[in-house]
């Protein structure tokens, strides 16, 4: 993607496919001059001259600024805070040079550097094939400096008559809420203080003015790429101009740069769309498949684990019914949870020694893992190396290695607590026992859990307690980073208490996520429809359990459950040695019908039919090569109530289409008018699954 500099009008213009970013200095300041519909490069010099558009003195400072800052009349929150020693604040913009490297594999990188002091801050940019900018920035001390905040990057929306927010948010077991709400005049803090990127909020968000649609309308949409605390800011001025400034850390933590030091932010991405909020997904959905998922192209086998079957009970006498009726139904990898380790029998004690535990297994894993390899699956292994018992081995040997302060209480939830990973020996320590671990098992797959939130986070004595926060998750990052190295057939699915850290950061690291504890079908067709406007089914792990659920009592059948499921990466976790024969067999038969779809959910283009909080009626449609897949579902509605039919999306109105079950060919044109042939019975929680094969 080229990036050119106009010199005489100081801008640089990042020209995508059928998009333009363009930043210039302005006024002495970085200024974004467009970010949009592509322009041409002769435009580029009237940009850079032209004095802002209707933006008022009180605006003119913060509009377009790439960071905001501290000094001169700039009075939103800023971006970057620093103090100097002599007392001085903020970071006086001074252009030195800019460096452009070009890639044809990773996005054209620009580099544009500002001194002040003895400091030197770089704006980094680099431009995907995918229409995704990421940014970030750097800050060289070349003397001491206090850091109160550092964003990545301020992003400015064009200048609207109306704003409105869409961002996803909620709670354990309630990941993924949708929120659409008008975008209040003020500024409007999401974030996580909690250590990780959170169950409370994600960095995703998207803004319109208001008028678009699932499938037409402008869309701005940004993520950041951190697992750990965050803060996004949205400001909307009272005279209507917005910005988005977001980066690592919360509200009021403070650290210092050495001299010499080198302080990187994380990538903080943006895009925009006119095709909607479904065309926004879509694009974020290529961006990670293309240039962050590691093992997009592989198909994500259908796994069973055993959380919900068994809990702490386990056990190699346990685990070993239900490894042969899992293979039995056509799972292709067995996952032991929580329980198999350490003095591990409840959530009391044992995190931290990762030794299978020996009343549970007392040769070890190896007969168990061996019945798995000999039924054809892989086999995973559930572990939570962040965290500790207070009663566990670690902890008696090294109570100093948690996150903790001087004279405080050590919080506990869950009866454990956090590893400080900033330590090079404890991640020296996490490193080697997970190494250990997979070298000594025949193991293909980790579930890497992570079940509470930090507190209390400092090292009593240190003068800079405050970098354990980012210093943690940089550690984890890197531990993952080393294991795939040293394992490279290992496959690793983030979780987090559910889906408590999915990001573009983690989801480098990770090869799939839990996306949220609570199982029941009927929440997760809203839990799915809000995780997919930021992330794709090919990440996004979905199991069917047994019912009633555990967290609302819904019954649902089997049925509904396994199609729910079927619309990410499917697994089984519920206990197979409680269901009857007849049930065995119908989900071996709903394993084998995902199997035909895997390619289409796991590979293919994603569209959403229909909104669940808006209608009973909704579904997934998925489109790879010449096939389609339609998963639909049916919440309660009244009986006799009209309810418009499910209607595919992109299908040409001159293509036919093979119902692969039936036999029947439908021309396109009679799927958009007529709707969706779905075999419907007329029920509530009802489901029906649809492929269609394009012929000549
Ligand atoms: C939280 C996870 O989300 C669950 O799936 C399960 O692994 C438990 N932790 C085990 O403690």
């Amino acid at each position: 993607m080229p990036i050119r500099f106009d010199e005489a009008a100081l801008a640089w213009h990042l020209a995508g496919t059928g998009l333009s970013y363009v930043v210039g200095i302005r006024d002495g300041l970085p200024r974004q001059l467009h970010w949009g519909e592509a322009i041409p490069d002769e435009a580029v010099a009237s940009l850079a001259s032209v004095q802002d558009n209707g933006v008022s003195w009180n605006d003119a400072l913060h509009t377009g600024a790439e960071l905001l800052g501290e000094l001169g009349p700039q009075f939103a929150t800023p971006s970057l805070q620093l103090r100097h020693p002599d007392g001085a604040k903020g970071f006086d913009w001074h252009y030195r040079d800019h460096r452009i490297t070009e890639s044809a594999a990773n996005g054209d990188h620009l580099a544009i550097a500002f001194t002040d002091r003895d400091l030197v801050l770089t704006l980094h940019y680099r431009l995907w094939d995918t229409g995704v900018l990421d940014r970030w920035a750097s800050l060289e001390a070349g003397a001491p400096v206090e850091v109160t905040r550092f964003d990545s990057a301020a992003w400015t929306l064009p200048h609207w008559a109306d704003y409105r927010l869409t961002h996803l948010n909620g709670d354990w077991a309630a990941e993924w809420q949708l929120h659409r709400v008008p975008l209040p005049v003020g500024e409007t803090a999401i974030g996580s203080r909690r250590g990780s990127t959170s169950h409370q909020a994600n960095p995703w968000t998207a803004l319109d003015d208001g008028t678009a649609t699932e499938t037409a309308g402008l869309v701005y949409s940004t993520n950041l790429a951190w697992s750990g605390s965050w803060r996004v800011l949205l400001r909307r001025s009272p005279q209507g101009r917005v910005s988005i400034t977001g980066g690592a850390g919360h509200e009021g933590l403070q650290w210092r740069l050495r001299p010499g030091e080198t302080w990187t932010t994380p990538v903080y991405s943006g895009l925009c769309s006119t095709a909607g909020f479904g065309g926004t997904s879509r694009a974020w959905h290529e961006h990670l498949r293309r240039h962050i998922l590691p093992t997009p192209e592989e198909d994500a086998p259908v796994l069973f684990n055993s959380w919900e079957a068994v809990y702490f009970d386990v056990s190699v006498e346990k685990q070993l019914p239900l490894v042969d009726l899992a293979a039995r139904i056509g799972c292709e990898q067995f996952v032991v949870d929580d329980g198999w380790f350490g003095g591990r029998v409840d959530d009391h004690a044992g995190l931290g020694d990762w030794e299978p535990n020996p009343d549970r297994f007392p040769d070890g894993l190896a007969p168990l893992i061996d019945a798995v390899h000999a039924k054809g699956m892989k086999f995973g292994i559930w572990v939570e190396p962040e965290m500790v018992n207070p009663d566990s081995d670690l902890y008696r040997a090294h109570p100093d290695w948690v996150l903790h302060q001087a004279g405080r209480d050590r919080t506990q939830r869950r009866h454990q607590m956090v590893l400080d990973y900033g330590r090079p020996e404890v991640a020296a320590w996490a490193y080697g026992s997970l190494d250990k671990l997979l070298s000594g098992n025949a193991i293909d797959f980790v579930k890497w859990d992570h079940n509470r939130p930090f507190t209390e986070v400092g090292r009593p004595g240190d003068p800079d307690p405050d970098r354990a926060w980012f210093e943690h998750v940089e550690a984890v990052y890197s531990v993952k980073e080393r294991l795939r190295e040293a394992h490279p057939h290992v496959r690793i699915e983030g979780c987090a208490g559910g889906g408590g850290r999915v990001d573009p950061g983690m989801l480098r690291h990770v090869d799939s996520v839990w996306t949220s504890d609570n199982t029941d079908a009927g929440d997760r067709i809203g839990i799915q429809h809000g995780f997919s406007h930021a992330y794709p089914a090919r990440v996004m792990d979905t199991w069917i359990t047994d019912e009633p659920s555990e967290f609302n009592r819904r019954t649902t059948s089997l049925r509904f459950r396994f199609h729910v499921a079927s619309a990410g990466v499917l697994a089984v976790g519920g206990n197979l040695t409680e269901w009857s024969e007849a049930e065995l067999e119908e989900a071996a038969a709903h394993v084998a019908l995902y199997k035909r779809l895997r390619p289409v959910v796991q590979h293919g283009v994603q569209y959403r039919l229909g909104d669940p909080a808006a209608s009973p009626l909704t579904g997934v449609q998925y489109v790879h090569g010449d096939r389609i897949a339609v998963l639909a579902f049916k919440t309660p509605w009244h009986a006799n109530r009209a309810l418009a039919p499910l209607r595919p999306e992109g299908v040409a109105a001159d293509s036919r289409w093979l119902d692969e079950d039936t036999g029947d060919v439908h021309w396109g044109a009679t799927l958009n008018v007529t709707g969706l042939p779905l075999r419907w019975s007329g029920a509530d929680w009802d489901s029906a699954i649809l492929r269609l094969r394009r012929v000549e």
